[in-house]
């Protein structure tokens, strides 16, 4: 006995300190199932849920009968049953629509009558809490959804959620390589483990399915979009369908990266023409030979002729027939081709920020029906904040798929507090005023604008390997929120700030309430301490990290900080108006007159679209200059605000996560007053002016700042020596 109790004792603390730890440091994410801590709501629940009716028969059933089990168990702290047939007694049913008993059918027709697609209804009724589906699908998201507002505390009582997706597509795209680097990375290492796969299943996997599946996230795009060809060969096949055997029962599908030159770069062909047949045929076989392997692949994602990607123009062609080319060979399997709208020429002189418009619209309605295009939320890349990008409500004939970046490229990475629902709500409720006042991006994401067949909306993962996924503790609400919005791009940043919070710590509103203020006016504080008042692209060179609005000495003029700020001694700004590059023409006559006016144009944007001189009145009564002074010390007030908020609240939240947010905001408070510092001496040398007296005085010179180096800065390709 003794020796069994010395050989276990170890065994049995490895695996306590095991699960404390990972529940410490964040693994579990917003399914961190806790018990239910006011006594009479637990009763309320037990006396409901504990006996489960499922007597539906798939993985997903299973899947959803495993997170009952956990997700009740936990937060009952009791033992659930599950049971066949509905009892006289209080129970929880899980049915389809279809195998519904005939009088709750009936009760319940209006509400069923809606239900589409994915969406699920919850409703208490009677001694019946039911939750029903047309698919498998949507009584997994309508389990997730009753467990996430269990964990509310919210009543039972009246209980009716109707709650169908509004778009079809709702991805991660991954920027993971082959070898485990992640670009735009700041989370540790891909969870693909490629080598181990397809023999080695790590148990990440099915966790990634379950938080995913949890918000309706409902695809992943594995590998990065400047892709490698390999990902197309057998052995990697093999391996993409050991992954998607995983995600099956969540209803996550698999798709790739497809890099245009495959078909010679693994095909051993010499061309990737798309009007080639070979080429063509060699698509079609492909794409056959996957759906052998992988029967539900979901299709391919394409970046082409995009930075240096190779494409259809390489041969003269243009991006539909491209697109169409890989959709034909799509098409027989229900496949779909995400074509990215992201491209840019070094041989364009034009405005950096006009070129995909330029090159995409007068293809609208030519592409096939089974070819989304994506598009960035903005027209340059992923910044701080930018206007919404004009191809949004200005291809009719075509379905555009919005692409937001969870990844922190230019937001101060994984380590800076920066909750991008807000950003995102802010694209989304954008009027592009196409048929009128009410035209948002959020109905041309969704395909009500223009009555699209198909919708979507894209994230690029913040997602690594890190113990807590995403870094920054605070960043998992990014994946929450990216997935929330994507089921619902009408959803508020609030109401997601709220759930992620009350879902990941506590209900406790004395936590809530200020860390919820921190959450929502993050955003806000980033571009200020970064990129007030439009300006953009002021980041340090290839990494992104920290202040290089000096930089002017590369070789595409549009890679250079002084590219988008063109400050001098006059001014600073992009006139983007028709006395400048014209760009606003690309948006609506309503939205473009906006912009143009400077006194209409908000002025969040006022440097996007206008080069004005230093002593510009801001609506403060403040110089253009003195403003911009101020508004980069409320960016740094605000971190500081946060830290004092944050200080408070170690009584909620578990030691290691308090302790981490509080180290990570203390440097994302010395990167605030770098950015402040760096950018307001470089651009003094244009204004002469002295600081406005809010500002404190620097802390380092120009020179200092402009030393600084960051060769082994995260989320680019290592050098190998
Ligand atoms: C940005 C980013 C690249 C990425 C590209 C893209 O330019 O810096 O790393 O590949 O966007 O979205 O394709």
């Amino acid at each position: 006995m003794f020796i069994l109790c010395k050989r276990l004792f170890p065994a049995l603390f490895l695996f306590l300190w095991f699960t404390v730890s990972h529940a410490q440091g964040g693994y579990e994410l917003w399914l961190n199932y806790r018990k239910t801590e006011n006594p009479e709501t637990l009763e309320h629940y037990r006396t409901h849920l504990l006996s489960v009716v499922m007597d539906e028969n798939s993985e997903t059933v299973d899947a959803i009968r495993e997170e009952l089990s956990t997700g009740l168990g936990l937060m009952l702290d009791s033992t659930v049953s599950f049971i066949s047939e509905i009892p006289e007694k209080n129970s929880l049913v899980i049915r389809k629509t279809e195998n519904l008993p005939s009088g709750l059918r009936n009760t319940l027709k209006k509400d069923i009558a809606t239900i589409e697609n994915d969406g699920f209804l919850i409703r208490a009724s009677g001694n019946t809490v039911i939750i029903t589906a047309r698919k498998d699908v949507g009584l997994l998201y309508g389990t997730f959804r009753l467990l996430h507002h269990l964990q509310q505390g919210l009543p039972l009582r009246n209980l009716r959620i109707l709650d169908i997706p509004k778009t079809d597509i709702r991805v991660l795209n991954h920027w993971d390589n082959l070898d485990r680097t992640v670009e735009r990375g700041y989370a540790g290492a891909s969870i693909w483990k490629w080598h181990r796969l397809p023999g080695y299943i790590d148990p990440r996997y099915k966790d990634y399915a379950r938080a995913n599946a949890s918000v309706g996230i409902n695809g992943t795009v594995l590998t990065n979009v400047n892709a490698s060809a390999l990902v197309l060969t057998p052995a990697y096949i093999e391996k993409v369908a050991a992954l998607a055997e995983v995600f099956r029962p969540y209803g996550i599908k698999v798709y790739l990266t497809a890099r245009f030159s495959a078909p010679m770069e693994i095909g051993g062909l010499q061309t990737a023409d798309p009007l080639d047949p070979g080429v063509r045929q060699w698509w079609r076989d492909k794409v056959d030979e996957i759906y052998k392997t992988i029967p539900d692949f979901g299709g391919f994602l394409v970046k082409a002729n995009s930075e240096g990607q190779p494409g259809p123009q390489n041969y003269g062609r243009s991006h539909v027939d491209g697109a169409n080319m890989m959709a034909e060979a799509m098409a027989p399997h229900g496949g779909i081709v995400m074509w990215r709208a992201f491209v840019y020429s070094e041989h364009d002189t034009t405005d950096r920020a006009k070129q995909a418009y330029n090159e995409f619209v007068p293809l609208d309605g030519k592409f096939m029906e089974n070819v989304l295009v994506q598009v960035k939320n903005g027209a340059i890349d992923f910044q701080p904040r930018e206007p919404f990008h004009p191809m949004f409500g200005a291809m009719p004939h075509t379905p555009l798929m919005m692409e937001f970046q969870m990844t922190q490229e230019y937001l101060g990475f994984s380590t800076h507090l920066v909750f991008l629902p807000k950003l995102y709500e802010e694209v989304l409720q954008s009027d592009t005023y196409r048929h009128g006042k009410g035209s948002l991006v959020a109905r041309v994401v969704d395909g009500t604008l223009d009555n699209k067949k198909i919708s979507g909306m894209a994230g690029v993962a913040n997602i690594g390997s890190d113990i807590n996924w995403t870094g920054h503790p605070f960043a998992q609400a990014n994946w929450y929120g990216f997935g929330r919005l994507a089921w619902d791009p009408y959803l508020s940043a609030s109401q997601i700030a709220d759930e992620w919070l009350r879902l990941t710590f506590t209900n406790d509103n004395n936590f809530i309430k200020p860390v919820k203020n921190i959450m929502l006016e993050s955003h806000e504080t980033v571009v200020d301490y970064m990129t007030p008042l439009g300006l953009h692209h002021i980041m340090d060179t290839g990494h992104h990290y920290g202040p290089g609005p000096w930089v002017g000495n590369l070789s595409r003029p549009e890679w250079n900080p002084v590219y988008y700020h063109k400050a001098d001694t006059a001014g600073i700004g992009f006139d983007r108006t028709p006395s400048g590059s014209n760009a606003t023409a690309q948006y609506a006559g309503e939205v473009a007159a906006t912009f143009n006016n400077v006194k209409t144009c908000p002025e969040k944007f006022l440097l996007w679209f206008h080069h004005l001189p230093w002593d510009y009145k801001l609506q403060s009564g403040n110089t253009l200059w003195d403003g911009l002074g101020i508004r980069y010390q409320e960016g740094v007030n605000r971190v500081r605000e946060a830290q004092k908020t944050w200080a408070v609240m170690e009584p909620y939240v578990n030691k290691q996560q308090f302790e981490e947010v509080r180290m990570l905001l203390g440097i994302q408070h010395e990167e605030a007053q770098w950015w402040r510092d760096a950018c307001m001496l470089y651009f003094q040398t244009f204004s002469k002016q002295p600081f406005p007296e809010e500002m404190e005085t620097p802390l380092h010179s120009l020179e200092y700042y402009r030393s600084l180096k960051f060769p082994y800065a995260p989320g680019i390709s290592p050098q190998w020596h």
